[in-house]
């Protein structure tokens, strides 16, 4: 049999992190340990009924059984112009601003693909969702990390950056609030980011996923299109996977910029045929109706945070407190690596944990693990007294 090399891109790649995540659990598993999984950031409470509904009433309709649209329905694209409006006070045209995507993850994993040449500097503030410097490397692109540390509030610093590179850099990817420091930037960090990019025609690429999941609503995410002058450089992806715990239904979107929204437009065409139209009409209702619904979710994750954070600060476990995001993002014990110490832990106890060293830059999440709130609080007490235990 001819043994096929993969190309020397993929090759070079390491797993999926959250692929070997999946993979290492089930072989604990099949080992018949009870396992907690707090490992990946997938909502565990269901989707509420009236999108379910509306998915159902969407796939009784016989046009809607064809290919969709490459760009989204109208409607879809119009329903989301309406809720970054009343969400964030941004104008969006809905016909030239905004374009449905397979969930956010194959709208990032493909946008390099519109803009990035071979050889192309792309700046990654990390540690970062590992998509941003997988798809840079697809598109031949070389990653500069900016690092998010403790010494600066987990913002990079722009200012690191020389001028010689901001004038090679030809796109920067932030995530804020970020996965998986749970960070949040203040307007200021994106005024000078906006300003930054403007100077050096640099595009900026905000993942807003988890602008819904706040804790503090005096300090509520913004979108990047609060800062006048932003749509000159910058798209934003955003996601009903996390706000509506609709991980499984693959529906997100790109706004902002026109000529970046056609870009990542003419990639899709290409390489994918648009999103089940009676997923679109759910994801319609759930953008229309589903405020008070993001809002039980964010009471369900506060409740579990404070939880979290009062079981491990008695196990000694330095964190952040998470002002967003489901994620908390801790120190290491002392004598352990990120690998070694949620190794031990999932070994041991059955708990799943996130290595930091899995998110971008090795070095920039090494010392570190990521929890994610993705259980009850009753199984998040369990999850500590397993570990109390070692
Ligand atoms: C995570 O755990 O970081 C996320 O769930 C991954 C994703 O959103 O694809």
């Amino acid at each position: 049999m001819p043994q096929f090399a993969m190309a020397d891109r993929l090759a070079a790649l390491p797993p999926y992190l959250f692929a070997e995540i999946d993979r290492v659990k089930n072989e604990v598993k099949a080992r018949g340990v009870d396992i907690i999984s707090l490992g990946i950031g997938d909502p565990d409470m269901p989707t509420p009924d009236f999108i379910i509904e509306a998915l159902h009433a969407g796939a009784k309709k016989a046009e809607n059984h064809q290919y969709p649209s490459y760009v989204g329905l109208r409607s879809f694209r119009a329903a989301v112009s309406k809720w970054y409006q009343g969400r964030f006070g941004v104008d969006l045209d809905p016909d030239n601003e905004v374009v449905s995507l397979i969930g956010s993850k194959e709208g990032i994993a493909h946008f390099p693909l519109a803009y990035v040449n071979p050889g192309d500097l792309v700046l990654v503030c990390t540690p970062n969702y590992p998509v941003y410097n997988v798809a840079t490397g697809f598109a031949g692109g070389v990653t500069k990390f900016l690092p998010l540390t403790d010494a600066n509030d987990f913002l990079p610093d722009l200012d690191a950056v020389s001028d010689a590179e901001w004038a090679k850099a030809k796109m920067i990817f932030t995530n804020f609030p970020n996965n998986p420091t749970s960070a949040c930037a203040p307007k200021s960090f994106y005024e000078k980011l906006v300003k930054k990019c403007r100077e050096t025609n640099t595009i900026l690429v905000a993942d807003a996923a988890y602008t819904e999941m706040y804790y503090n609503e005096a300090a509520k995410p913004i979108s990047v299109f609060e800062i006048p002058g932003a749509k000159d450089v910058a798209i934003e992806f955003h996601s009903l996977s996390k706000t509506y715990n609709m991980t499984g239904w693959r529906i997100g979107m790109a706004v902002g910029n026109e000529g970046l929204v056609k870009g990542l437009g003419k990639i899709k065409e290409n390489v994918d045929s648009g999103i089940f139209q009676a997923v679109q009409e759910a994801g319609i209702a759930a953008l229309e109706q589903g405020d008070p619904y993001a809002e039980k979710f964010r009471a369900v994750y506060k409740e579990r945070r404070d939880a979290l954070a009062a079981g491990l600060k008695k196990l000694g476990i330095e964190f952040r407190l998470p002002e967003a995001t489901f994620y908390f993002w801790c120190k290491v014990p002392k004598g352990y690596d990120s690998k070694g110490f949620v190794t031990k832990v999932l070994q041991e106890t059955g708990v799943v944990l996130t290595p930091g060293n899995g998110f971008g830059s090795p070095e920039a999440g090494e010392g570190y693990f990521r929890i994610a709130m993705t259980v009850g609080k009753d199984k998040l007490e369990e999850a500590l007294a397993r570990l109390a235990k070692i």
